[in-house]
């Protein structure tokens, strides 16, 4: 391919034996250390001694033969990259050896051009260097004057290398070329010639100064000498450019630039030119300057809600949209809102852009206000939107958009304009609204977010009033709900009352659709009721008695239904006396109840429901002495069976009267029955008159006691109970019996279950019906004529 490589070799070779080897190594590698690319060639090794020879390329042990004992010939064949070729003996450290690279003569320089930089400036050509040589490259500039001189270059960027030279007074035509050697060729550019009028490029322009009014800029430039002509651009946005041109005269001062808009910022570029025929154009100067503000001119885009209120005075919630940029022509500083009602003007300056107004009826004006001045303003009459049976149809489009379809109002009264409005279900101050052209009865909202449950209306405007048609229940994509209601349950006698909370609306995935409510048995036998979505309470009546059951609500939209959680377990308990069927409660009860309502009545007579008090006053252990614990009472309760204690009441205010005492008759508990175990959930109902023995642990020891009025001198308002074992230390009057020490643990609920004493708090008398498991009709020994004595 390179047949002169092997030439120039053995040239090498053969100058190299003629002025000797380097004395301190064992040997010398004789060869061109750059070679055509792919060229095929000759490497001499020649050694100072006989020795066991070995030979590398680049590491790689090497086949070649021998010239003599003395001389190794390699033929290397098509070498593309550089190489290290060593030659070493075996037994000696020291190698010898070298580098080869490959590579290409020059390419032709191409597009050679020359600029004279300034009027005054050296000239600066520049060309392209061809391809890639791998090897020490030179380019030089040649520049015929009366004899060719020569200009070194330097590299301009990638494959591309420049030259200045200057110029002298005089001359003004040149024929420059370009020369680029190495040592595998070298190349001639083409002959470039040129006179220094048609290559002369001016320096940039200086501005010094951009003055801007709100329509016009006037751009100062440093120095116009001789220049002629100017070309100013300028843009408003990336990339487009308008382009204005001035004849230069050496009395221009400025620049301006018309047409502009307010409160925007602008890029200007300014070039200029020495002259129509001469030279180049120089290049761009950038600069950036912002037009000033005007007063806005365009009328806010508002819309209002009517808030519910329970006054007399309507509430609004007042919304507008912020201008656009054109439309503002300023930094919008503040809206002026002026509320216009009868005989009144409340004008209120605000930052943001809604407002609540509590008025009616009233007008408001709003407008935009920025440092130049206001925008016309926008009068909204703020009035209750009656409403029209339209039904407006909608259609998904996307998950951020749906199609509304209204119908056109049928009578002469001509719609101005159409209002759509819309909001989160829940979140009116989210509305959103668009305006709709009068001929067009269909549009798009859009903006939605999926897996939200959208309300609106369409709103007609007439010139003669306003109407609107509500739509509801939109939404783009949904998902099931991700979270269920949690259930609260009432237990009635034989139904229960469900009532569950709403789901937070980010959680609801879309629009409820219904609720249904599953309700488990103690044989898991599940049975569901569906319940509207607007409803957030149900009643399940026939429950069995004496059964377990598990509760639970989910919701559904058009998607799927909501996780099961918050599963809610009751106890649907019935009469522990189990001998007595129901019907014999009814009469029990009713006795409780006249009871509770004569004690009621007697307590409205004021002495009597003085004395009561009194005797409830009394009885409060926290501001008295518990007479229940003095001596004699604790010796009174170690008998046996009934007794009669004479609680001496220690109220000052009483000391005219006869003391008043309590008298308490003790009987032994009964033992209760044993019961199950009983979950949080069913002791949180504070009313149910079936749940007497949630209280009460059957080893529980305690007594209670009888108590009477002493003034009435009979056994009315007795209450009595029985203990299976009286070891009673402690008497409270308060009402609780603690057994012993032991049982102190027990103590706190039953101070929270036990309260007989008459005193009634509520109409019903709560204590005494929760403690329907002990109550008998025998042991409710009621005199109201003694009660009427006493008045
Ligand atoms: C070296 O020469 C031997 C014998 O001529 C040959 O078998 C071997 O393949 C050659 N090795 C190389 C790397 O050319
Ligand atoms: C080997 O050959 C070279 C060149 O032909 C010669 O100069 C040299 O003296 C020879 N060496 C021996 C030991 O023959
Ligand atoms: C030289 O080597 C290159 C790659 O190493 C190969 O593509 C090319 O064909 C070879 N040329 C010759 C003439 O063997
Ligand atoms: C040289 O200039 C010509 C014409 O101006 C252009 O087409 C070509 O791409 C340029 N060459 C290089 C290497 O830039
Ligand atoms: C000549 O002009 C080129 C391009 O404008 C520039 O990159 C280069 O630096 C200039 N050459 C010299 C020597 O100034
Ligand atoms: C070309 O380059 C070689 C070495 O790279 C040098 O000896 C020679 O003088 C150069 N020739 C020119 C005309 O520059
Ligand atoms: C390049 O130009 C120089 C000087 O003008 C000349 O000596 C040389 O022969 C030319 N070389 C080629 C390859 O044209
Ligand atoms: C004017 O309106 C503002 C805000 O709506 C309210 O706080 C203020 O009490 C009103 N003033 C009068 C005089 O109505
Ligand atoms: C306006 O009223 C709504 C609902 O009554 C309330 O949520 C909102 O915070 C009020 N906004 C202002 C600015 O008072």
């Amino acid at each position: 391919m390179f047949p002169e490589g092997n030439v120039w070799s053995t040239f090498m070779f053969l100058l190299l034996l003629a002025t000797g080897a380097p004395a301190e190594k064992i040997c010398s590698v004789l060869s061109n250390h750059e070679v055509h690319m792919g060229s095929s060639f000759h490497i001499y090794c020649i050694f100072k001694k006989e020795c066991n020879r070995l030979i590398y390329q680049d590491e790689v042990s090497l086949n070649y033969s021998s010239l003599n004992s003395t001389v190794v010939i390699m033929r290397i064949v098509n070498l593309t990259r550089t190489t290290t070729f060593t030659c070493k003996c075996r037994n000696e450290p020291e190698p010898c050896g070298t580098d080869i690279v490959p590579g290409y003569p020059p390419a032709v320089p191409q597009n050679l051009t020359c600029i004279q930089e300034g009027e005054f400036g050296k000239v600066n050509c520049t060309w392209k260097t061809g391809w890639e040589t791998h090897v020490k490259t030179t380019s030089h500039l040649w520049v015929q004057g009366a004899s060719p001189v020569r200009y070194g270059s330097v590299a301009v960027h990638d494959g591309a290398r420049s030259a200045l030279f200057p110029v002298s007074g005089t001359q003004s035509d040149f024929s420059v070329w370009v020369h680029a050697n190495n040592s595998l060729g070298s190349a001639n550019s083409t002959l470039l010639i040129f006179s220094l009028h048609e290559i002369v490029k001016p320096l940039s322009p200086k501005i010094t100064k951009v003055e801007c009014f709100s329509r016009q800029c006037q751009l100062y430039p440093d120095n116009t000498q001789n220049i002629q002509l100017v070309e100013i651009r300028y843009e408003e946005q990336q990339d487009s450019w308008n382009t204005v041109s001035f004849n230069n005269t050496p009395s221009t001062r400025n620049w301006t630039i018309t047409s502009l808009n307010p409160y925007h910022t602008y890029t200007f570029e300014v070039r200029w030119k020495l002259g129509p025929t001469r030279g180049l154009w120089s290049e761009w100067t950038r600069i950036k300057n912002k037009t000033d503000e005007e007063a806005p001119v365009t009328m806010l885009d508002a819309w209002y809600i009517e808030e519910p209120s329970q006054t007399g005075s309507k509430s609004f919630q007042l919304f507008w949209r912020d201008l656009d940029k054109s439309e503002a022509r300023g930094k919008i500083q503040q809206y002026i809102v002026t509320v216009i009602g009868k005989g009144t003007r409340n004008t209120t300056a605000l930052l943001g852009n809604k407002i609540n107004v509590s008025c009616f009826p009233c007008n408001v004006s709003i407008s935009a206000m920025n440092s130049k001045g206001q925008s016309p303003s926008r009068l909204i009459q703020l009035k209750p939107i009656a409403l029209l049976p339209y039904k407006v149809s909608h259609t998904r489009v996307n998950n951020h958009t749906v199609a509304l379809t209204w119908p056109t109002p049928g009578s002469a009264d001509a719609v101005t304009e159409f209002l759509i409005e819309w909001f989160p279900v829940g979140r009116k101050h989210s509305l959103q609204w668009t305006r709709v052209e009068r001929h067009l009865n269909t549009a798009y909202i859009t903006g939605l977010q999926p897996a939200e449950c959208y309300e609106g209306a369409v709103v007609y405007l007439h010139s003669s009033g306003t109407k609107k048609a509500i739509f509801n229940r939109i939404s783009t994509w949904q998902t099931a709900p991700q979270q269920s209601p949690v259930p609260s349950v009432v237990v009635k006698s034989e139904s229960v009352e469900v009532k569950w909370s709403e789901i937070p609306p980010n959680k609801r995935g879309g629009c409820l659709d219904h609720y249904t409510i599953y309700l488990k048995d103690s044989a898991n036998k599940i049975q569901n009721y569906s319940v509207p979505y607007n409803h957030r309470e149900f009643t399940i009546s026939g429950l069995m008695l004496g059964h377990k059951y598990t509760l639970w609500v989910s919701a559904w939209t058009t998607a799927g239904e909501s996780p099961v959680e918050h599963e809610h377990l009751f106890k649907h308990t019935r009469e522990t006396l189990d001998a007595k069927p129901l019907a014999q409660l009814i009469p029990v009860g009713s006795a409780v109840f006249l009871t509770c309502l004569c004690l009621l009545c007697l307590c409205q007579f004021s002495s009597v429901h003085r004395r009561i008090s009194r005797c409830c006053h009394c009885l409060m252990p926290s501001i008295v002495p518990d007479p229940a614990n003095s001596k004699w009472a604790k010796e009174c309760t170690r008998e046996k069976g009934e007794m009669k204690l004479q609680l001496h009441l220690s109220d000052s205010s009483m000391s005219e009267e006869e003391p008043n005492t309590v008298e308490v008759e003790e009987f032994p508990q009964e033992k209760l029955p044993e019961d199950e175990p009983v979950s949080t959930e069913e002791t949180l109902h504070p009313v149910n008159p079936q749940d007497e023995s949630t209280p009460y642990q059957h080893n529980i020891t305690s007594s209670y006691l009888k108590s009477f009025s002493n003034e009435s001198s009979s056994s009315d308002a007795t209450q009595a109970s029985r203990s299976t074992d009286i070891t009673v230390d402690y008497i409270s009057t308060h009402g609780v019996m603690s057994g012993g020490e032991d049982d102190d643990d027990d103590g706190d609920e039953e101070h929270e279950a036990f309260d007989f004493f008459p005193c009634p708090k509520s109409p019903f008398l709560e204590p005494l019906i929760s403690f329907g498991g002990k109550l008998t009709l025998d042991s409710v020994k009621i005199d109201c004529s003694d009660f009427l004595d006493c008045a």
